[in-house]
């Protein structure tokens, strides 16, 4: 089975339900590494060598974490800024994630009816989801469709309890396709 990555990043682990809870759903899948980057990296000082290093051993790599103003919460884009580097990411011959997947598995506070004309955001949640994609297009990453909790206030347990058996199930499934498109590779 092909190997993923976890990027996982919350402010505030402690208080955390929803994102907590994906992750949890996540830690003991196969060939799956984790790394929580408001643990490693409180003071933001991020070790960019360890985090490229993570990034070339996997082949599905995952964006964990709730949406905070419409995006990723601080640190994974100071992340995002850090890590996918011009002349590694890319620019010129720079390709270290080409051929990739990616896939943001978010928790939104919104509901998918705020996320709606009419509705507080005004907006469909996949119109925020444009800057996110293409920074993994842009590196050449295949982009999967996102994952979202909506609701992420007032989710009961067995909402909870859905969305964890969701995201296991589509997780089985990106790693399986993942791993047939490598192996289809010359
Ligand atoms: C600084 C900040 C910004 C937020 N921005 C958004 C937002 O743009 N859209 C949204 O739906 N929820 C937003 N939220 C709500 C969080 O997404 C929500 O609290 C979180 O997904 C719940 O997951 P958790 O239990 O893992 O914390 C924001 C929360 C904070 C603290």
């Amino acid at each position: 089975m092909s190997s993923t990555l976890v990027i996982h990043a919350h402010p505030r682990p402690g208080q955390s339900v929803v994102t907590q809870a994906l992750f949890d759903a996540l830690a003991p899948m196969d060939n799956t590494a984790l790394r929580s980057l408001y643990s490693l990296y409180p003071d933001f000082d991020i070790d960019v060598a360890a985090e490229q290093e993570a990034l070339s051993r996997a082949s599905l790599i995952i964006w964990l974490a709730p949406v905070h103003w419409y995006s990723v919460p601080a640190l994974m884009k100071h992340w995002i800024d850090q890590v996918l580097a011009h002349g590694w990411a890319y620019g010129g011959d720079a390709h270290a994630l080409r051929g990739k997947s990616a896939w943001w598995v978010a928790s939104a506070g919104g509901t998918e009816a705020m996320y709606a004309p009419g509705g507080a955001h005004m907006r469909p949640f996949a119109d925020f989801v444009a800057p996110i994609e293409h920074t993994a297009r842009f590196c050449g990453m295949h982009w999967l469709p996102p994952f979202v909790v909506h609701g992420g206030h007032s989710c009961s347990a067995q909402q909870l309890a859905e969305a964890r058996a969701k995201l296991v199930e589509q997780f089985t499934g990106h790693q399986r396709t993942t791993l047939k498109t490598l192996e289809a590779q010359p």
